[in-house]
């Protein structure tokens, strides 16, 4: 059993695109991929089955902070970790807390030692420390945990940005401290991603990129982003991030986002996204095709009986109708969900891995640029 290797295997020519092959010890990993969320060990409506046949996952992400709260830990280790809990034998990537806590909790706060938050489904008292979070999270057992960080609110003043970056770097030092004097549980190798803060600032964004490379960690991870900060802004500090952490580490943008974000970012150097988008705007019936965005509960569908989308190598979105699905909805069935989410993280997936062909065969930027302005067109 290994650490997690990355292995890069071809750079585009006209931008910072690339294409990888993650190895873990749950498998491998194609570069550039997107991870579906399945927040509490499940992607909300949609069965491990249909990630595996239909939306062709590769890797899902799962929450310490909901798992932690339910299940809870004894749960998952009397079950043998998250793959045995769940079924799923492919590699599991979990998020530390680090967001969900601060978007989600009731009252919180936060001190040196960690943050104490009320639950958010019974009002519990808890605190989370960087070692109490590397201990749930070697509980868990996800092949890549993250970090325990703090996540500025979107328009952080330089002042706070700066020292909450001060403190996810000390919070850093004590995750690799517990880290590395904790066993891993299940006979397999788990590896843990730092994250880079410092807001919308590039000198502490540097800084940060800077001290989290200096970990030597298999990947890097870049947090902070898309949380009400405009586009541009997003990618020029994404760009700025991806210039200065590691060329031979892959590295993942945490919570971003649209399909045109995720190809504009491929394009900046990013390997790795995760997104509730596909999910959560799929159960409000919003979709994303290979021709534009569809908002199914719109009466134009109501007769349009052709397949939700042909050009996706996906059973659900080639089977069923436009006119159907936009029923289903209408008629508030549970399947109009499962059908949506489906559908919404195969093209997600399908976009990545026509990504990586482009980045192969040497056209991704002019790729890029036609599809973005395809993907945006509201149809
Ligand atoms: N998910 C989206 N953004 C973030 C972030 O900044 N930190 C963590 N831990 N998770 C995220």
């Amino acid at each position: 059993m290994a650490t997690l290797s990355f292995e890069l295997q071809h750079k585009d020519q006209k931008s910072n695109a690339r294409a990888g092959v993650i190895t873990t010890d749950h498998g491998e990993i194609q570069t550039p991929i997107f991870m579906p969320v399945g927040t509490v060990g499940s992607v909300k409506g949609v069965s491990q089955q249909l990630l595996q046949s239909d939306v062709k996952a590769q890797i899902i992400l799962g929450n310490t902070y909901h798992l932690y709260l339910r299940p809870g830990t004894d749960v998952l280790e009397k079950a043998g970790g998250l793959h045995q809990f769940n079924h799923w034998d492919k590699p599991i990537l979990t998020d530390s807390g680090g967001y969900q806590v601060f978007s989600l909790a009731g009252t919180r706060k936060i001190k040196e030692e960690g943050v104490t938050f009320q639950s958010h489904i019974d009002g519990s008292k808890h605190l989370f420390t960087p070692e109490k979070v590397m201990d749930i999270q070697r509980s868990i057992g996800g092949d890549i945990i993250m970090a325990f960080d703090e996540c500025p609110p979107g328009g952080s003043d330089y002042g706070y940005a700066h020292k909450s970056m001060e403190l996810t770097h000390r919070w850093l030092d004590r995750c690799f401290t517990q880290f590395n004097a904790t066993p891993d549980k299940y006979g397999y190798t788990q590896n843990l991603f730092p994250i880079v803060q410092g807001g919308t600032f590039k000198d502490l964004r540097k800084q940060s990129c800077e001290y989290i490379a200096s970990k030597d960690a298999p990947g890097n991870a870049i947090g902070g982003l898309s949380v009400g900060e405009p586009e541009p802004v997003m990618y020029e500090i994404c760009d700025w991030c991806c210039q200065h952490l590691p060329q031979q580490k892959p590295r993942y943008l945490m919570g971003v986002g649209t399909p045109w974000n995720i190809l504009e970012c491929i394009g900046l150097g990013i390997d790795m996204f995760d997104c509730v988008m596909p999910t959560r705007n799929g159960r409000n019936a919003m979709l994303f095709t290979t021709q534009g965005v569809i908002n199914i509960d719109n009466k134009k569908w109501e007769f349009d009986f052709s397949p939700i989308d042909e050009a996706l190598p996906c059973e659900m979105s080639q089977y069923y109708s436009k006119s159907y699905l936009r029923h289903l909805f209408k008629a508030k069935e549970l399947l109009a969900l499962t059908i949506a989410s489906v559908h919404n993280l195969s093209f997600y997936l399908w976009l990545v891995g026509e990504a990586r062909k482009h980045i192969v065969t040497g056209d991704y930027a002019s790729w890029k640029e036609e599809m973005v302005l395809k993907l945006k067109t509201r149809l």
